[in-house]
């Protein structure tokens, strides 16, 4: 691994994005949101028409993919930034998620975006901790109670984001979970900025 790392992993809803960009802010590193590649390849895919229980089909989807990770999303040339948080991609991206081909090409390009920058990344997921990045200096599971989850999300029904994190943690390759050494950080009543010091802390430890 050339870049420094921080690896935030959490359910949906745990405030992970939120938690990421402030500390990479704090730093001034660069920040990777990986659920957002998975959501893109969602778009194509659901624009593509095809069987998301099919491997073989979304293995296709993602062999010609080109993804730019700024703080817009494109791929294949094209901003999907706002349209990768519709409620069509939420029900749909956790099928996408489960096919290998696609976690693999995007790990690989995860891994290429944090040797890529100058100081260090804040990259934060679902397997971070445990897959992309298990020797990452600093490694947090961030949670929160289901309740306090669907508030955050706002927009997603809980019952929607109870969905996702059933088909995350049941999944064959790549299952949300709490690896070794991985430290918890439960959220639920905690402010932003006491969540972010938590985080620094364990980087200077
Ligand atoms: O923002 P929120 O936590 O609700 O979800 P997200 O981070 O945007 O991730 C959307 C979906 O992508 C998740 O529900 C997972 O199915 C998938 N994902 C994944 O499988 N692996 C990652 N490293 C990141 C996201």
């Amino acid at each position: 691994m050339n870049g420094r790392v921080i690896a935030i992993d959490g359910p949906a809803g745990a405030g992970k994005s939120t938690v990421a960009r402030a500390v990479a802010e704090r730093l001034g590193w660069s920040f990777l949101d990986t659920g957002a590649m998975y959501r893109a390849v969602t778009v194509i895919a659901l624009e593509a028409g095809i069987d998301l229980s099919s491997d073989e089909l979304l293995e296709q989807v993602v062999s010609d993919l080109s993804i730019s990770m700024t703080d817009r999303v494109v791929i294949n040339g094209r901003d999907v930034t706002l349209e990768i948080r519709s409620p069509d991609v939420n029900s749909a991206v956790s099928a996408v998620a489960a096919c290998s081909a696609i976690r693999r090409a995007l790990v690989e390009q995860q891994r290429i975006f944090a040797s890529e920058q100058a100081l260090g990344t804040v990259v934060e997921g679902r397997d971070i901790t445990t897959v992309v990045f298990p020797d990452a200096e600093v490694r947090i599971f961030l949670t929160a109670s289901l309740e306090e989850r669907a508030k955050r999300r706002g927009d997603e029904s809980a019952a929607s984001v109870a969905a996702r994190d059933s088909a995350d943690t049941s999944r064959v390759d790549s299952p949300l979970s709490v690896g070794d050494g991985v430290t918890i950080l439960d959220t639920t009543n905690m402010p932003l900025d006491q969540v972010v010091d938590e985080v620094v802390a364990c980087l200077r430890k």
